[in-house]
């Protein structure tokens, strides 16, 4: 296997092409400031190597702000593996060659010596994670762990989420019950699902959407006579309190204050704005966004404190000081006239340079 490093700006790439295998992988260090770089490990088809390059850089700085916003002693990571493609082989001999595939990316790993901590992201499971624990002890996710449960996960995500919310609504309403509240929730999968959960025992009203059917009539039956459903092309144009997107990413356009009916925007989704301008819009719009990678922390801390070996009641106690997060960004945002998500990224920034605790 061919091992190859080069830099961009002040971020590592770590090249590895195994002829053996076909198995092709980019590893994007971001920083090591404040620990190992963690972030989980993509497995997609893209259009190009350059795609899968950019969107390993891209989505390792994402973690080390996330980490940094989080408090965690780690810095941002991402593995991608760009061949062999997901779903190109079949059968038993396609799951041996994957298998083969995700041990020689294991050796990436491995020669890095723990400057990077691998896990799950799109595309991989506990399976994957597994074959590449065969090859180093550098990986999360694994059979048995906390992480591995993706339940568990889901749940800690969706619990400071709804955490996340109550701190928004302090700050906007000067009250942080969501009862009486009216939230529409986008995407009822895992985190969705959970966060309704949380939200309509709080007392909330809740409008929903899903591209799956199946999901909206699961809510409307749990939550009856406190859930109404919209189409999915109408959910961000819902008139409610609190618009919390979790389903895909992207779905801040630089417009999307000028469609927006929400006095908040709070959610689990991955990067939901298309580009920063979509934050300052609505900050002058008067939305208070609550900054995605600052709230959804609550899955990359289990990964945490389990690497740290704590246990699931541990998780949760951190995932409790995502509001505290939170306040610091808005107090940041209020002090420095910044939209919350220019203060987010100047607050996680200072922390890497050492300027703020
Ligand atoms: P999931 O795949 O279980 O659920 C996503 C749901 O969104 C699905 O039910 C899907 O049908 C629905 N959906 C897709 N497109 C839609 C659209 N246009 N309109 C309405 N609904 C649509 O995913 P999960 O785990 O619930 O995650 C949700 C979001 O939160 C994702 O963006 C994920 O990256 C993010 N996230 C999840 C974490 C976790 O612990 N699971 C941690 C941090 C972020």
């Amino acid at each position: 296997m061919r091992i190859w490093e080069e830099r961009q700006g002040a971020a590592r790439l770590i090249f590895a092409d195994d002829e053996r295998t076909g198995m092709q992988a980019v590893v994007a260090i971001d920083s090591t400031k404040l620990g190992p770089a963690l972030g989980g490990c993509r497995w997609m088809s893209y259009g190009s190597e350059d795609d899968a390059i950019a969107d390993a850089l891209r989505l390792a700085r994402g973690m080390t702000y996330k980490n940094a916003m989080a408090g965690l002693p780690y810095g941002g990571g991402k593995a991608v593996l760009y061949a062999p493609q997901p779903n190109s082989q079949v059968g038993v001999r396609g799951a041996a060659a994957e298998a083969a595939a995700f041990r020689a990316l294991g050796r990436l790993v491995d020669s890095l010596r723990g400057a990077y901590i691998t896990g799950m992201d799109l595309g991989t499971s506990v399976r994957e994670m597994d074959w590449i624990r065969t090859e180093t002890p550098y990986v999360t996710d694994t059979t048995g762990s906390l992480g591995a449960d993706g339940e568990f996960t889901a749940e800690m995500t969706a619990y400071g989420v709804y955490l996340g919310i109550r701190a928004a609504l302090k700050r906007a309403f000067g009250d942080d019950s969501p009862a009486g509240r009216t939230i529409a929730v986008q995407g009822l999968g895992k985190v969705g699902l959970a966060l309704c959960r949380h939200l309509a025992a709080a007392g909330a009203e809740l409008i929903v959407a899903d591209v799956r059917a199946h999901r909206v009539r699961e809510a409307i039956a749990a939550f009856r006579g406190r859930t109404r459903a919209t189409s999915p092309a109408d959910i961000v144009r819902a008139a409610c309190d609190v618009f919390a997107p979790c389903a895909l990413g992207g779905v801040l356009g630089d417009d999307a204050a000028s469609r927006l009916r929400c006095r908040i925007v709070a959610g689990a989704a991955n990067n939901q704005l298309v580009s920063p301008r979509g934050g300052e819009r609505m900050h002058e719009a008067g939305v208070l966004y609550a900054p995605d990678y600052v709230i959804n922390a609550g899955g990359i801390i289990v990964t945490a404190v389990e690497l740290a070996g704590g246990d699931a009641a541990e998780a949760k106690r951190c995932v409790e000081r995502i509001p505290a997060a939170l306040d610091a960004v808005f107090d940041m945002a209020a002090r420095e006239k910044l939209s919350p998500s220019a203060a987010a990224d100047r607050l996680a920034e200072r922390r890497l340079a050492g300027t703020q605790p």
